[in-house]
């Protein structure tokens, strides 16, 4: 018996790293799967590797979360082809660390207080940097959240868990546009937890710093193309209590933990997934 037996799961961006991790946690636990990401053939070959692996029932669509209409269509099919839906997990989405010029270094490797920061200032973020960041971080999850409620109320009630990014929490220097969206996705995610509660449906964030994915070796080859990885990760493991990053499977059991049954009285929170990198509770 999966403890998510029955229930129908969306996750955004499920075709790789953490949201491929919980697909797959997800389908061990007995749940039905909806995924979506922008790439058809890696998205293809996630699910008939999971439903493979499981005999998970898996439905997919290529859709970029940012088209609003596509997402509205992918939710309604995945409901229409499943007849209902539990949970919906707002993964997608890439790093938007600022391609500050001429830099070497990456803000997670820098001490705030006694730097040295990398270059790149506040003044010279444009207002399209700033929207670029709400739309991918913020209107995204609403548009998809708006798009569930409907499925959710008809079974019942439902779980709703959005990935974001720590610097909502804790932000770092020279990333202020990521870092108002996040804080703003957390938020949100707050504000509808009250707001759901009355149907049943909880809404909670899994927030993020440093997890070993494909945005890892992205961020190595912009920062430090000239280093391995162990020499890139080194100082900014150094900045984390565990002293380590963390893994998809880690932060997917978090994910899980969230979005199952036994998860029913925890809507509101953020539980941050970052090897203790939070200063302050
Ligand atoms: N890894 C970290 O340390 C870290 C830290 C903070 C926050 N996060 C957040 O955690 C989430 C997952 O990140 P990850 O590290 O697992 O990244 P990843 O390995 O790059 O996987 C991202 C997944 O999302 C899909 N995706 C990206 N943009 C999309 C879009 N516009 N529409 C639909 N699908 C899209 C990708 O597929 P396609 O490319 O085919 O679309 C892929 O399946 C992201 O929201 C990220 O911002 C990660």
């Amino acid at each position: 018996m999966g403890k998510l037996d029955g229930k129908v799961a969306v996750i955004t961006g499920g075709s790789r790293g953490i949201g491929r991790a919980t697909a797959e946690l997800f389908a061990a636990e007995g749940a039905a799967l909806a995924l979506c990401a922008r790439g058809a053939e890696g998205l293809e070959q996630a699910a008939r590797e999971i439903s493979g692996r499981h005999a998970a029932r898996v439905f997919t669509r290529a859709v970029d979360i940012l088209e609003g209409e596509a997402m509205q269509r992918f939710i309604d099919a995945a409901g229409a082809e499943f007849g209902r839906i539990d949970i919906l997990v707002n993964n997608a989405g890439g790093s938007e660390q600022r391609a500050a010029s001429g830099s070497r270094q990456q803000v997670y490797a820098v001490d705030p207080i006694n730097g040295p920061l990398p270059p790149g200032r506040f003044e010279e973020m444009s207002d399209g940097e700033f929207l670029k960041a709400f739309d991918q971080k913020v209107l995204a999850l609403v548009r998809a959240i708006r798009a569930a409620l409907p499925w959710m109320r008809k079974a019942g009630g439902g779980a709703i868990i959005n990935v974001v990014s720590m610097k909502g929490r804790q932000p770092p220097p020279r990333v202020v546009s990521s870092g108002v969206a996040a804080a703003a996705a957390m938020n949100l995610s707050k504000a509808l937890s009250l707001e759901l509660a009355e149907h049943n449906i909880r809404v909670n964030v899994v927030a993020l710093e440093s997890i070993l994915t494909s945005q890892t070796e992205k961020s190595r080859s912009r920062w430090a193309p000239d280093k391995t990885m162990e020499e890139f990760l080194a100082p900014r493991s150094a900045n984390i209590p565990l002293r380590r990053l963390g893994t998809p499977e880690e932060v997917a059991h978090a994910i899980f933990c969230l979005s199952a049954p036994q998860g029913a009285y925890i809507t509101g929170q953020i539980l941050a997934v970052d090897g203790g990198g939070l200063r302050g509770w």
